[in-house]
């Protein structure tokens, strides 16, 4: 696992976009997925900017969603559906054929991941993962105790997770599942980066890069891969 870091969170979003940019650049139809969050936000504005004034053609790519919260529909602020919609997809002029995103209010979630767990592997694999970190380690909604084993499932949230969540959404909601790619899907990825940003990932981050590698921590995983990479701004590595 390689750690690089960054002077500050603008520097590191350039960074992680070029990491996109020159993925596109290897390989134009490359099979992509982007994390929602708070952390890429600024990687997608940027890429979306340097898409447009560099003329990056991503029209060969597909998209496939890391996670959602279930029962949230999409056009819910919240929802990771809306925020990619918003925050990258939009601006970087993605076309929905393009866009394969988990349906939060499918009557069969298992299904759902079927479904899924499918489109990938006839996609033949994930070339890049994008992926932030939650305050408890998880990576999408690999809660801690997450097997390395699974593909896409759904899964009842940590309370953690349940409490963070809160800050998506513009009133209170019930978050109690979450439907996610596995870490089965993580460590199968050609590359997979991790970005985090901030003191309050510090700890965390910490623990993910010193701590023993345990499902307890599931983005500890990362260091099995590789081909991986866990990028930070000097704050969250201050741990
Ligand atoms: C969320 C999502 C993850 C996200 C992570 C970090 O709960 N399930 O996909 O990467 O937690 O989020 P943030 O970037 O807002 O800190």
């Amino acid at each position: 696992m390689q750690i690089s870091v960054y002077r500050d969170y603008q520097t590191l979003s350039f960074q992680a976009a070029d990491r996109i940019i020159e993925m596109v650049g290897q390989k134009p139809d490359a099979v992509l997925c982007l994390a929602a969050g708070d952390t890429p936000r600024l990687t997608y504005d940027t890429l979306a900017e340097r898409a447009a004034s560099e003329n990056i053609d991503f029209s060969q790519c597909t998209f496939v969603g890391l996670d959602e919260w279930v029962g949230i529909p999409p056009e819910n602020e919240g929802s990771c559906h809306y925020f990619l919609q918003k925050h990258l997809f939009e601006p970087v002029r993605i076309s929905s054929d393009q866009i394969h995103l988990f349906d939060a209010l499918t009557s069969d979630p298992d299904d759902e991941c079927r479904k899924m767990n499918q489109l990938i592997s006839t996609l033949g694999g994930i070339d890049l993962m994008l992926v932030g970190i939650g305050m408890n380690g998880h990576i999408g909604f690999n809660e801690p105790g997450a097997s390395p084993e699974r593909y896409a499932h759904v899964v009842n949230l940590d309370e953690a997770t349940q409490t963070v969540g809160q800050k998506y959404f513009r009133q209170p909601t019930v978050l109690r599942q979450g439907i996610t790619l596995g870490l089965k899907h993580l460590l199968e990825a050609r590359k997979v980066i991790l970005i985090a940003n901030g003191a309050k990932k510090a700890g965390v981050i910490k623990q993910t890069i010193e701590g023993p590698i345990t499902p307890e921590l599931p983005a500890t995983i990362l260091r099995m891969h590789r081909n991986s990479e866990v990028m930070l701004d000097e704050e969250a590595a201050s741990g």
